[in-house]
């Protein structure tokens, strides 16, 4: 096992300038988990080249899919895709594995994949997923290293007991391929829900309500491969905007998420950062944030998002006064408060609430990450704080970011990666077929 990269931020330079935003990583993997719907070559434009990715590409091709790359526009040619060998390996490395156990059923009447892996931020349990296959008429069963499902989809009303974004769309893509009627009910509203929508949309099937509480799906026989263009990642941008916010710095994103970013920018505006749309671009200017946030929860879209909730903190280690942060989505999300304290940060958690007492300046230091969104917590607060900070453990930042280093060098920032081992580094790029 080689040795693992480290970012080296130098602080306290507050960052200006203008960053384009990657596509959506939560976007691109039911997308790409989407395509195994389709008999034909899916095309995802602008896709992030993340870890995530690459590693459902490889359970993808696990599956017989064939996939290259042109620059940044992921194919997948799912013509020949079969039922193929277990994808439990890859399967651990990631959350959004699991839902291809919904695809799988519509597309070859059967399949297996082992349990889902992921960030550490809580228990993360896949019941949901399992009651919404089962409301469609397919056989799950959980065995003792792999889930198995068998069964075509059919029709079927499913009702949820708790809003769960991942489920949502496990039900969606198992409904694509059944020519009876779906209804769900209680289903998750993020905008991940609206463009996967679009994107079965784009396939042939017909879907009513993505977006609000309760969705119509009337899916089909057989469905048309797409060519869509992945759209911006709200969490990556809420992320630079929040190291903006951190340095006191004027951060402009090209391509911003539109109306997606709404509560974040609210919040930011109660911290007193300003911002305006122009030609779409976001200008945002942090020079006047200094206003502590006593009370900020996490909740389901159009709530506050729990991905942002470690990054906000970081900001919030750094303003002066008392804030709250209370988590209601992830019980165990505040693993990052720990590290954030080795830079001086003062956090106490008691329950699900995080009380932050801000301080002037944190201060640099060797620290971990231990999941993608708190370690993008870390970079934030390392780029505020005086001297050098090392994060360790960055192979779970490329998880999501494509490129922090560069992005954050870009805007005027110091931040360098040591060259390390990539976490799916043995992925196969595979060559365009004749
Ligand atoms: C997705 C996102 C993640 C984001 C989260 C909430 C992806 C790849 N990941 O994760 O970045 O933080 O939504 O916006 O899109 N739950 C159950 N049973 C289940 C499934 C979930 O109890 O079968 C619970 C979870 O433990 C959690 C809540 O439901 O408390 C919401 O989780 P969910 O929306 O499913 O999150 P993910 O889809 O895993």
């Amino acid at each position: 096992m080689g040795k693992l990269g480290e970012i080296r931020i130098t602080g306290g330079i507050p960052l200006n300038g203008q960053v384009a935003v990657q596509g959506s990583k939560n976007t691109a993997l039911p997308m790409m988990a989407a395509a195994l719907l389709g008999r034909g070559i899916s095309v995802l434009k602008k896709c992030p080249r993340i870890a995530d990715v690459f590693c459902m590409e490889e359970i993808l091709q696990g599956l017989g899919v064939h996939s290259w790359w042109e620059d940044h526009d992921l194919y997948l040619d799912c013509r020949k895709a079969e039922r193929g060998k277990n994808a439990a390996d890859g399967a651990g490395k990631m959350r959004s594995s699991v839902i291809l156990l919904g695809a799988m059923a519509g597309r070859f009447g059967e399949g297996s994949m082992g349990y889902p892996g992921g960030c550490i931020i809580g228990k993360r349990p896949i019941d949901l997923h399992l009651y919404a296959l089962r409301c469609l008429g397919i056989d799950a069963q959980e065995g003792e290293t792999e889930i198995r499902v068998s069964g075509h989809p059919l029709g079927g009303h499913i009702s949820f007991p708790k809003k769960s974004v991942g489920a949502t769309e496990q039900a969606m893509l198992a409904a694509a391929l059944s020519c009876e009627e779906t209804t769900i009910e209680n289903c998750a509203r993020e905008p991940e829900i609206w463009w996967l929508a679009k994107c079965l949309t784009a396939m042939g099937v017909r879907i009513q309500g993505a977006g609000t509480g309760c969705m119509h799906i009337q899916g089909r026989k057989s469905l048309k491969p797409y060519s869509m263009k992945v759209p911006p990642d709200r969490i990556v941008a809420g992320t630079y905007l929040l190291a903006g916010a951190a340095t006191r710095g004027r951060v402009t994103l090209l391509e911003p998420p539109g109306g997606e970013l709404n509560t974040f920018l609210e919040l930011y505006s109660k911290m007193g950062g300003q911002f305006q749309w122009n030609s779409g671009k976001l200008i945002t200017d942090s020079q006047k944030v200094c206003f502590p946030l006593p009370y900020v929860e996490t909740g389901c879209h159009p709530g506050f998002p729990t991905d942002l909730q470690s990054p906000l903190m970081a900001v919030l280690a750094g303003i002066p006064g008392e804030s709250a942060v209370r988590e209601t989505i992830f019980e165990e999300r505040y693993g990052v408060a720990e590290e954030l304290k080795r830079m001086g940060a003062e956090i106490t958690v008691r329950g699900d609430t995080a009380y932050i007492s801000g301080k002037e300046e944190l201060t640099g230091a060797s620290v971990k990450a231990g999941e993608l969104r708190g370690g993008a917590a870390l970079v934030i607060a390392g780029l505020s704080a005086h001297g050098e900070t090392r994060i360790a453990g960055c192979q779970y930042i490329r998880r999501g970011y494509e490129n922090i280093c560069e992005d954050i060098t870009r805007l005027g920032g110091k931040a360098e990666e040591e060259a390390g081992e990539y976490l799916y580094e043995n992925i196969r790029l595979l060559e365009k077929p004749e």
